[in-house]
């Protein structure tokens, strides 16, 4: 007989206050946030675009307890490693902790006076394989922090000063789609969220429906920094196409005719990023559409040509993660397959029928570790609730 969650969550918190409590002498109260899937909408949440993630079951828990000075204690089981710092005085510290620290300083700068904390941290969601690790960390951090005080802060509050954190005090120019998910998520449904207005419509998937991710379990070097030239490529578009459109802030603002009719106005990549994020743009709009009618062959139709875009036009996939696609496709039973993240390794997202999982997990496996020598991980979840306090 399998273990229902709420008993593994159960069991995962009364062993995280054991540990708190070996660490720190004293009793904690927890929370998480979930990583996250994103089912089609890749590299448009920067660009003011739609996307739809969905939160997956792996969270990130924090246990907290607070302390009257203003120094901040954390320990990660994940990198076996204790660091602090003080909140008077943050300094990034070029490590995991950073996420931290941001997202204590940007509460901070908001107007909220934190106590101290010792904090123990340990994460399920697999680290820097595009399943959202960091804005898990950020977000089960955030309400760990607040929650402590103050509870009128809103779930879409904390979402913001998460990307602040990540974008000011770490470095990364990341859009607002992850922080948003693993504040919102929703058991059973993909979120389509407008990352201009944050307008958010949940998407209930069929039932016999497992979202599987395949972890090609390789990231390549300088993710971050391909990452933020993308983002900086479609600025530069925008800039370029203002010239003809002066009002114009976001590619989404042009009609597909406006931008084809003025698109050798670009330089040939400023070209292929711009047609990646307005093709991107309407194929989250049509999969919202899909999806609502459970038309699972027109959305997996969305999600190959999403993947055709990321790959030719975007140019963020990798060797692995197309051949992931590649042998996903030849499954009966799973509808969908394209990667899902910032890109550059890491993993793909696979909407599989139910009955097919275990085949799928079965075979997919077989294959890439023949044609790489590398064993993959292959993971089944449904949709999941977004942040909240642990049991
Ligand atoms: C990363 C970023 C997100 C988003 C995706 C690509 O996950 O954190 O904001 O840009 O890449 O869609």
């Amino acid at each position: 007989m399998s273990t229902s969650p709420a008993a593994l969550d159960a069991s995962r918190c009364a062993d995280l206050c054991n540990h708190f409590r070996t660490l720190y002498g004293e009793a904690c109260r927890i929370y998480r946030a979930p990583g996250r899937i994103n089912l089609i909408g890749e590299h448009t949440d920067y660009n003011n675009g739609f996307v739809m993630p969905a939160a997956i079951r792996f969270y990130c828990w924090t246990a907290i307890a607070t302390s009257k000075d203003r120094t901040v204690e954390v320990y990660s089981t994940n990198f076996k490693e204790r660091r602090s710092f003080h909140l008077d005085h943050p300094q990034p510290q070029r490590n995991w902790c950073d996420y931290v620290q941001g997202v204590a300083l940007m509460l901070e700068e908001s107007g909220i006076r934190l106590p101290g904390a010792r904090i123990l941290i340990s994460s399920e969601v697999p680290i820097g394989s595009g399943l959202s690790s960091s804005a898990a960390l950020e977000v089960a951090t955030g309400f760990a922090l607040l929650d402590t005080q103050y509870k009128t802060w809103n779930r879409r509050q904390l979402a913001l000063a998460c990307q602040r954190a990540e974008n000011e005090f770490v470095g990364t120019r990341c859009g607002i789609m992850d922080q948003v998910i693993a504040c919102h998520g929703k058991a059973d449904h993909a979120l389509m969220l407008d990352c201009r207005s944050l307008e958010q419509r949940f998407l209930r998937f069929p039932e016999n429906l497992r979202l599987v991710i395949c972890n090609t379990m390789v990231k390549h070097e300088n993710a971050a920094g391909e990452y933020n030239t993308r983002r900086a490529e479609c600025e530069e578009g925008v800039r370029l196409l203002a010239r003809k459109f002066p009002t114009l802030k976001s590619l989404r603002d042009l009609t597909r005719d406006e931008y084809e009719n003025f698109e050798k106005l670009l330089p040939p990549v400023i070209q292929k990023r711009c047609r990646h994020v307005m093709s991107e743009n309407r194929r989250v709009l049509a999969a919202a559409g899909a999806l609502e009618k459970q038309d699972l062959r027109n959305l997996g139709a969305l999600m190959a040509a999403s993947h055709h875009s990321l790959r030719h036009d975007y140019e963020v996939s990798s060797p692995e993660l197309d051949l992931m696609v590649e042998l996903a496709n030849q499954i009966q039973g799973c509808y969908g397959a394209r990667m899902t993240g910032g890109g550059f390794g890491g993993c793909t997202v696979n909407v599989v029928a139910a009955e097919t999982v275990s085949r799928f997990q079965n075979q997919v496996s077989k294959e890439y570790k023949a044609r790489t020598g590398i064993v993959p991980e292959i993971y089944a979840s449904t949709a999941c609730e977004g942040a909240g306090v642990g049991q």
